[in-house]
């Protein structure tokens, strides 16, 4: 096996050498930097389908121009929320609301890696997937693991919760989506979160007259999946980005493949 490369800078040292104003100085090096970098990336927890997702392979569509001004000004202000945060944005979240396979995932993801370069701490959630372990976390039975892992959801600098809702409710669901996202709120700590379900506050219509414009997509509301309380501190912590309407890109990809 290879031997780990010593850094020809700092020669494994972790400091070089600088010249301030004549004075001679040290500072980190880049290689401590971006080893930070990617043991962060290793810790958020990006699932394999999306950890090449970035901004740069997002597709706008410029071919088809209305899913081109709504893809155009999703990406725009999911990158312009990772170049500036946290300065820059009134809100210091995102909420992702739209159809599945629109490419809320993708710019999420776009948006934590980019985070996570800028030496900001985030982490990947699947909603589901969360819930689960902070059920499991209750049986006494269970190892620790799970307690550490609704800890590191409270926690961490940007949380990144994906398919918020997804989830038939129930009383404990709403107490524990409510708690989380208290929690957070309460801390100033930002939230990232992606869902298929309506919101009108996205610009989603209501329900009697969905299908009418296109509107395909949820048949649920938001609010009826994670309660109130929850909704109304997530749309105040976050700035909502809509793709509702835009074509599934899964369906889309497999057209082009036939
Ligand atoms: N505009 C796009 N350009 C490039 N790839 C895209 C685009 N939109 C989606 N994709 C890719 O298509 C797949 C589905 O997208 P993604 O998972 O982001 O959708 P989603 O809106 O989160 O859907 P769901 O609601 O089902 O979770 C992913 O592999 C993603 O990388
Ligand atoms: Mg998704
Ligand atoms: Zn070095």
């Amino acid at each position: 096996m290879a031997e780990q490369e010593t850094c020809a800078v700092c020669g494994g040292t972790g400091w070089r050498s600088v010249n301030k104003d004549g004075v001679a100085a040290v500072e980190r090096c880049d290689c401590v930097l971006n080893e930070r970098v990617g043991n962060m990336l290793i810790n958020a927890n990006i699932p394999p389908l999306y950890r090449n997702a970035s901004f740069e392979n997002f597709n706008t569509q410029p071919e088809n121009p209305i899913a081109h001004r709504q893809l155009q000004t999703a990406a725009t202000i999911a990158a312009s929320f990772a170049r500036e945060y946290p300065y820059g944005t009134k809100r210091q979240g995102l909420l992702f609301i739209g159809d599945p396979g629109t490419g809320k995932t993708h710019l999420a993801v776009s948006v934590i890696k980019r985070l996570i370069s800028r030496g900001f701490g985030a982490v990947f959630f699947d909603y589901q997937n969360l819930l689960e372990r902070m059920r499991a976390s209750y049986d006494p039975a269970a190892g620790s693991a799970s307690r550490d892992t609704y800890r590191t959801a409270l926690e961490c600098e940007v949380l990144l919760l994906d398919d918020l809702g997804a989830h038939r409710v129930s009383d404990w669901v709403e107490d524990t989506v409510t708690s989380l996202i208290t929690y957070r709120y309460n801390n100033n700590k930002p939230i990232i979160a992606t869902t298929n379900l309506r919101d009108p506050e996205a610009g989603d219509a209501p329900l009697s007259s969905a299908g009418i414009g296109g509107d395909s997509s949820a048949r649920y509301y938001l609010t009826e999946r994670i309660g109130q309380r929850a909704r109304s501190r997530l749309f105040e912590m976050c700035r909502a980005i809509s793709t509702r309407g835009v074509e599934d890109y899964r369906i889309r990809k497999g057209k082009m493949l036939q």
